[in-house]
C-alpha cells in the first residue's frame, strides 16, 4: 500500500477516482471536508444522514455509493467519536478500521480527508500521520505461502492519499520506520519453524539490519561453548539445528555525550517442543512463535535505526530450537550457566529462562547497559493471570516499570506489573545445584521472573516482559493487527526510547 500526503482537496470536489473518506464529529456534525463533499454531491450526505442511524461515534461509518456529479466511487463518512478517542492510538485504530472497510469494498484508491473538531489538541500533521500509521499497520498480510485462490486473499487497496492542511511527511517518516520494525517482527513470528531455524533467523537479522547501519555479530555454538554459555547451549543440544547468539548495536547518540546503551534481550526459541518433557500435541501448536521476544528485539532495532533515533541501543537474542532426541538435555541434568551459577533442569520445557540467563549475563558483562529489558514468551502462567490484553512486567526499578506502563497506554501494547519477592525466589531452591529451573505448581510467571532475576548483576536496572499472551492471536483481531503474529513490543519499546532515552 502506498501512502502519500496532499493539500486539502478543492471546493469543487474534484478528488479523482476511488473512495473519498471524510469525517463527522460525534453528534453527526460534518467537518469541513465532509461539508464540501456534501455540497459537491448535491447534498447526498445530508440526505443519507436523514435516513440513517449514524451518530458519528468512533469507527462508525456512513457510505454513499456513486454520488451524482462526482467521479468518486463512494463517499465514506467516518465518525470520529469523542475528543478523547482522537489521541495517537485512537487515530491509528480509526485508520485501521477505514482500511478494513475499503478492502472489504474492494477499493484500490482512496483520498482521506479527516479533520479533528475544533479544540482537540492534536496538530494536523500528527493527526494525518497517525491515521497513516494505522492504515499501514492494517495493510499487513503474510500470504507468501499461499499458492491457490489468491483472489480471496488479495489486498485491493493500493493507494491512499491523505489530505492535511500541514505537511505530514516528516512525522510519518518516523512512524513508517516504526511500521517497518513491526512488520519485520510479524514476519519472523509468522514464518514456519522449518524455514526459520536459528541460523536462518540470524541470517535475516543480519541482512536487514546491516543495511540500515546496525552492527550485527553472530556467535555460533563453538564460540559460545568456548565462552561458557552452558545454559543456552543445553537447550539447543537436542536439535539438529545450530544455536546462535545475535548481537546488534545501533549507535545513534550524539558523539559528545555517550551514555551507556539501553539493552534489549529476547528469547528466540524457534520451536518449543518442550524437549524430553514433551508438550502434548495441542500445546505444541503455535510454538513456532516462541521466538517472539527475539523478533520484537530485531524489529525494535530496525525501527530505531530506520528513524535514526538519537540513542545507543543494543539487542541480544538467544536463538535455539528445543527438541527431544538422543543428545537432548534430560530432566535431572545440571547445567553451568555463563554466570557460573549451576542449574538443575527438572523440566526441559522451562527452557526460555535458560536461554535468557546466558543472554542476560553476556549483555551485562559486555555492555554494562543503563537498563536491560528482556522480552520472552516465557510462561503459560502469565496467560492464566492476565489473558491476552496485557503483558506481564516484572522489574527491580519502579521508575522503569512506570515508564513501560505509560508507554503501553499510549501505544496500545499494554503491560501490567506483577510482583518479585524473596518468598517466590525460595521456590527455586535445588537439592543439589544453585537453583532448579521450575518453581512450584502455582505463580509460574513469577517464579520464572525470579529465576531471571538471579542473573541480574550489580543492581542493573532491569525489566522482564512476559509476552506469552500477546505475541500471537487466535481470536478476534484488532484492525491494526491483522495477522497471527502481532509484532508486539516494537511500538512499546520504540516509545519508551523516544520518551526517555533519546538525547
Ligand atoms: N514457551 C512456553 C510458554 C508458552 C506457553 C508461551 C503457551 C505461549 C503459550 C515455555 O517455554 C514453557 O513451556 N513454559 C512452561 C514452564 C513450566 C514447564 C514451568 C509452561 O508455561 O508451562
Ligand atoms: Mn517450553
Ligand atoms: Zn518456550
Amino acid at each position: 500500500m502506498r501512502i502519500s500526503f496532499t493539500a486539502p482537496t478543492p471546493a469543487t470536489g474534484d478528488v479523482g477516482q476511488g473512495a473519498w473518506v471524510v469525517s463527522a464529529a460525534e453528534g453527526r456534525a460534518l467537518l469541513p471536508a465532509a461539508v464540501r463533499a456534501d455540497k459537491a454531491s448535491g447534498g447526498a450526505l445530508t440526505r443519507a444522514l436523514k435516513v440513517s442511524t449514524f451518530k458519528g461515534k468512533a469507527g462508525e461509518f456512513l457510505e454513499v455509493l456513486a454520488p451524482a456529479g462526482l467521479k468518486v466511487s463512494r463517499i465514506l463518512l467516518a465518525g470520529l467519536g469523542k475528543a478523547d478517542a482522537l489521541d495517537e492510538k485512537g487515530l491509528e485504530t480509526l485508520g485501521g478500521k477505514i482500511v478494513a472497510r475499503l478492502q472489504a469494498a474492494g477499493e484500490d484508491t482512496a483520498t482521506w480527508e479527516l479533520e479533528a473538531p475544533k479544540g482537540v489538541p492534536i496538530k494536523p500533521a500528527q493527526f494525518a500521520a497517525h491515521l497513516a500509521l494505522g492504515a499501514r499497520l492494517a495493510g499487513y498480510a503474510f500470504d507468501k505461502y499461499r499458492t491457490r485462490n489468491l483472489e480471496d486473499y488479495r489486498k485491493t487497496l493500493k493507494r491512499v492519499r491523505i489530505a492535511a492542511v500541514e505537511p505530514a511527511e516528516k512525522v510519518f517518516a518516523g512512524l513508517s520506520a516504526l511500521a517497518d520494525g513491526v512488520f519485520l517482527a510479524r514476519d519472523l513470528v509468522n514464518e514456519p519453524p522449518n524455514v526459520l531455524h536459528p541460523a536462518e533467523f540470524a541470517r535475516r537479522a543480519r541482512a536487514v539490519l546491516s543495511k540500515v547501519g546496525v552492527k550485527v555479530e553472530v556467535l555460533g555454538e563453538e564460540e559460545m561453548k568456548r565462552q561458557g554459555f552452558g545454559a543456552l547451549l543445553g537447550v539447543g543440544q537436542g536439535s539438529a539445528r545450530e544455536s546462535q547468539l545475535v548481537v546488534m548495536r545501533w549507535s545513534g547518540a550524539p558523539k559528545a555525550k555517550k551514555p551507556k546503551p539501553i539493552a534489549f534481550v529476547g528469547k528466540g526459541v524457534c520451536f518449543d517442543s518442550g524437549g524430553l518433557s514433551l508438550k502434548p500435541g495441542g500445546g505444541m501448536m503455535g510454538m513456532k512463535g516462541d521466538m517472539a521476544g527475539a523478533a520484537a528485539v530485531v524489529g525494535t532495532m530496525l525501527a530505531l535505526a530506520g528513524r535514526k533515533a538519537r540513542v545507543d541501543a543494543v539487542g541480544v537474542i538467544g536463538l535455539v530450537e528445543n527438541m527431544p532426541g538422543g543428545d537432548a538435555i534430560r530432566p535431572d541434568d545440571v547445567l553451568t550457566s555463563l554466570s557460573g551459577q549451576t542449574i538443575e533442569v527438572l523440566n526441559t520445557d522451562a527452557e526460555g529462562r535458560l536461554v535468557l540467563a546466558d543472554a542476560l549475563t553476556y549483555t551485562q558483562r559486555r555492555f554494562a547497559p543503563r537498563a536491560v529489558i528482556d522480552l520472552a514468551t516465557l510462561t503459560g502462567a502469565v496467560i492464566q493471570t492476565l489473558g491476552f490484553e496485557h503483558a506481564g512486567v516484572f522489574s527491580n526499578d519502579d521508575k522503569l516499570a512506570e515508564r513501560l506502563a505509560e508507554a503501553g497506554s499510549h501505544t496500545g501494547e499494554r503491560v501490567w506489573r506483577l510482583p518479585l519477592d524473596p518468598f517466590y525466589d525460595k521456590m527455586l531452591k535445588s537439592k543439589i545445584a544453585d537453583m532448579k529451573n521450575i518453581g512450584g505448581p502455582n505463580s509460574g510467571a513469577i517464579t520464572a521472573a525470579q529465576f531471571l532475576k538471579r542473573f541480574i548483576e550489580n543492581g542493573t536496572h532491569w525489566a522482564h516482559l512476559d509476552i506469552a499472551g500477546v505475541a500471537w492471536q487466535d481470536g478476534e483481531r484488532k484492525p491494526t493487527i491483522p495477522s497471527w503474529g502481532t509484532g508486539w513490543g516494537v511500538r512499546l519499546l520504540n516509545r519508551l526510547v523516544s520518551e526517555h532515552y533519546e538525547s
